[in-house]
């Protein structure tokens, strides 16, 4: 197999950042292990190995490199390939007849096999399977699979170990002198059953080189030094007052109380807390003085590595904010530092800081962001749960640090706070600053969003100004209507805006572990096409032989003249896996591999970051996700963008504008959420990733938010989104907002087109004629007015300016 230059350049880019994504649980000094030898490897991520996600984040790489190809790559003897063969005669039955079962389930529901089947993850089968291999070292590789379209469950083979993994792990843990656990999953498992493991490693997901990762690792050619971005626990102790999965009204009752910040302050004991991650060797942390100039605190600190192997530590600072008015959880992620590599007895100093007012909490009272009096105490550590009181700032009294407006409405339950709340432990010699709160300007936002007018608009025709307003489609939809393919310029991009006049086309492809494009493509004179069937072939089992042989039909073939050409993108680690570096460096160089292929290929957008919230371990599209924590998820969604858009037109779009945090009934759920929460937890990462990176497009989620889908929420995208955050890029829907994708026992409507356009959601996509009929009923029965379309064609136009290069 040959790679394009481009390709390997980037895979030797991405081979040393990899294993700053993997998380190390738990270590007895077994590992690394120096030298290839023989060793017995087992478990279904052996030749399963995960890559990546399902659905629209899947990246249709060349190839890549399961584990046992990574070992047998690395010099390895393989010894257990026996096990592995009689593995994979079980899991085919396996999967077999769990095509059957969504056959079967889809008749039950009335719906095509094909619907029923996205996202789906075929549980894990059981097996017995002898460990007759003799030897000193075994990994086991348990890999999990989740994506779009549907929930993870609380069950064995998915958020449980099944019984024979359970049983298998256990033994090879006592028959071998060596035994590693390995994870290669997209989100927590509960390993409450394995916890006498004594070296268990998240390697995550990590695109092209998972398995050649793994082998690095366990050479000692690298190592891990990745901490949780998420709590790993047990399942049951999971908070369960809050709703999940709900099919029509999923109420966040947890308000701001969500992962650490539950766990910590009603001091539950957790396996693995947030920010937790051990490496080959050990660190110690040195508090170095606190400062404070205005409003910013500067906290020093020195890390020495006191152990064997080269790492890197990642030094964290928790601030617990003072009860006042409103109630605080224990502690909240301020800042965080990642060292360089450091030798043995080498050391480093460094400098942690953050704003004050960047820890105001909402009020919705007095509809503003306030930093209460009190005694801010500062706790500094390697995780949540281990940290140490390094000093307190007192603020002398109420802030108001900008007053905005309340623009969700209230739910129908008060937001639950912990009845009892862990105390503080504050040493009495601990340094005290008061903070000099006369530098502070207090913000009142105006709500008036104000767009350069463009004089050329009035000459559009009422049509073409809809075009702006709509992606562009083919009539009759057709294979390039299908959802997430629908570019008819790049063969398998999402989707592309309306060719209007001289307006140059805006491109668009998914993400986020790299660009989806389609492998292999050709062009003829009727335009750019797919080279065969885009549809992964776990889902073409699921069609009939004569709509299979349909769709074969419908698929252009390349005529003799015909130019071929391969687009093959490189799959990056999930978002999970990058934000598990706390390396906002490593991002960004991700998103500048990320670029450079949407130069090369013609993407002027990309569909990713998508930052939305580990509120639940059991969302599906968790791993494309980064965190629980705002502060974390904007901070890599910035990181990501940054890289992207450091090439000349090309863009990020963040995505799922907001509260999309499970994918049970994902186009007609209605998320409900405190305007407090809201604020402080799911729209927190995408005022930073604005702030810090200035992203050139957003995509609205399907979800409905209090009542309203969140593409037709005017206060959340013109109010919130532009005039509160300062948001200077385009809007769009999430692909296919119509009521055709909605079940006939929907409880909400689908959104209606004049709504979208008047909530300053700028285009529909992927577009279609039902929101052209649509616009442009509105507009004569004055649903709608031509300077409202105007408005919205005005920032494609720019866009399509700044990206697509070409002028009006
Ligand atoms: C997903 C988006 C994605 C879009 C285009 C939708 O189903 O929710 O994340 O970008 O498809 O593929």
């Amino acid at each position: 197999m040959e790679l394009q230059k481009y390709e390997q350049e980037h895979l030797d880019i991405l081979r040393p950042l990899l294993p700053e994504c993997t998380v190390l649980l738990k270590k007895n000094g077994d590992f690394p292990l120096g030298k290839p030898g023989k060793i017995a490897l087992y478990g279904n991520g052996v030749r399963k190995t995960v890559k990546g996600g399902t659905g629209s984040g899947e990246v249709n790489s060349r190839f890549f490199e399961i584990v046992e190809d990574g070992f047998q790559k690395a010099g390895f003897e393989i010894v257990s390939r026996d096990w592995l063969d009689a593995y994979d005669e079980i899991y085919d039955k396996a999967q077999a007849g769990f095509t059957e079962e969504i056959r079967r389930r889809a008749q039950e529901h009335h719906t095509h096999p094909v619907i029923e089947g996205m996202g789906a993850v075929m549980p894990e089968p059981e097996y017995d399977l002898p460990l007759n291999v003799k030897g000193e070292t075994a990994i086991y590789v348990l890999a999990r699979i989740s994506g779009e379209g549907n929930d993870r469950e609380a069950r064995e083979g998915d958020i449980f170990l099944t019984e024979s993994e359970r049983r298998t792990i256990l033994e090879l843990k006592r028959q071998y002198r060596r035994f590693m656990l390995v994870l290669n999953v997209g989100g927590p498992v509960d390993l409450s059953p394995v916890m006498e493991v004594e070296n268990i490693l998240i390697l995550s997901q990590l695109g092209v080189q998972t398995g050649s990762a793994l082998a690095d690792l366990v050479l000692g050619k690298t190592y891990p030094s990745g901490k949780l971005t998420t709590t790993w626990t047990k399942w049951k102790d999971y908070p369960d007052f809050a709703s999940f999965g709900e099919q029509d009204d999923t109420r966040y009752q947890e308000g701001i109380y969500v992962g650490y910040r539950y766990f910590d302050s009603v001091d539950k004991e957790v396996l693995f807390p947030f920010g937790y991650g051990v490496s080959y060797t050990n660190f110690e942390v040195r508090f170095k003085g606190l400062k404070l100039d205005k409003m910013t605190a500067e906290i020093g600190a020195e890390v020495v590595n006191i152990g064997d192997f080269c790492g890197k530590e990642v030094v964290q600072l928790y601030v617990s904010v003072p009860e006042g008015k409103l109630d605080q959880p224990y502690q909240t992620l301020a800042s965080w530092k990642k060292t360089e590599e450091l030798k043995p007895g080498e050391k480093q100093t460094v400098e942690l800081s953050f704003l004050l007012t960047d820890l105001a909490s909402y009020d919705e009272e007095q509809a503003a962001w306030i930093l209460e009096q009190g005694e801010y105490t500062l706790r500094m550590g390697n995780s949540s749960r281990d940290t140490e009181v390094c000093g307190v700032i007192s603020v002398p009294e109420t802030l108001v640090i900008k007053s905005v407006k309340n623009c969700f409405g209230k739910p129908d339950f008060t937001d639950w706070k912990p009845e009892r709340k862990r105390k503080d432990r504050v040493g009495k010699k601990i340094q005290s600053l008061e903070a000099d709160i006369s530098s502070v300007d207090i913000v009142k936002v105006v709500y008036e969003h104000k767009d350069e007018p463009m004089p050329e608009m009035e000459g559009f025709s009422d049509e073409e100004l809809i075009s702006l307003n709509v992606g562009a489609f083919v009539a009759g939809g057709g294979v390039t209507g299908i959802i997430g393919n629908a570019s008819m310029s790049v063969a398998g991009a999402a989707g592309e805006t309306a060719k209007v006049g001289e307006i140059p086309v805006i491109v668009m492809a998914d993400g986020p572990a790299g660009l989806r494009l389609s492998q292999k493509c050709f062009r003829d004179e009727n335009g750019i096409h797919s080279l065969g069937s885009t549809m992964p072939e776990t889902m073409q089992n699921l069609l009939t032989e004569d709509e299979r042989a349909y769709m074969n039909s419908m698929i252009p073939q390349p005529g003799e003249d015909s130019e071929i050409f391969e687009q093959y993108a490189t799959a990056i680690p999930i978002g999970t896996a990058i934000a598990q570096s706390w390396n906002p460096l490593l991002a960004e160089r991700c998103g500048d591999i990320v670029g450079s292929e949407m130069e090369r290929f013609g993407i002027h957008l990309w569909l990713a970051p998508a930052l939305n919230i580990h509120r639940s371990i059991r969302c599906g599209r968790n791993y494309e996700y980064f965190s629980e924590d705002p502060l974390i998820s904007g901070v890599f969604a910035a990181a990501l963008t940054k890289g992207v858009q450091s090439h000349p037109g090309c863009g990020v779009t963040i995505k799922h504008f907001a509260a999309n945090n499970q994918e049970t009934n994902r186009y007609n759920n209605n998320s409900i959420v405190s305007e407090r929460a809201l604020r402080e937890i799911y729209l927190k990462g995408f005022e930073i990733c604005v702030r810090l990176a200035q992203p050139k497009a957003l995509m609205t989620s399907y979800n409905l938010l209090n009542g309203k889908h969140t593409s037709e929420h005017r206060e959340l995208l013109e109010d919130v989104l532009r005039c509160e955050f300062e948001f200077d890029g385009i809007v769009m829907t999430d692909w296919v907002t119509s009521s055709d994708i909605l079940s006939a026992d929907a409880k909400y409507p689908a959104p209606e087109a004049y709504k979208v356009a008047l909530a300053g959601n700028d285009l529909f996509m992927p577009g279609s004629q039902q929101e052209i009929d649509n616009l442009t009923a509105a507009l004569k029965n004055g649903h709608i007015t031509r300077e409202e379309l105007i408005k919205n064609a005005i920032r494609i136009c720019r866009m399509a300016v700044e990206l697509a290069g070409a002028s009006v």
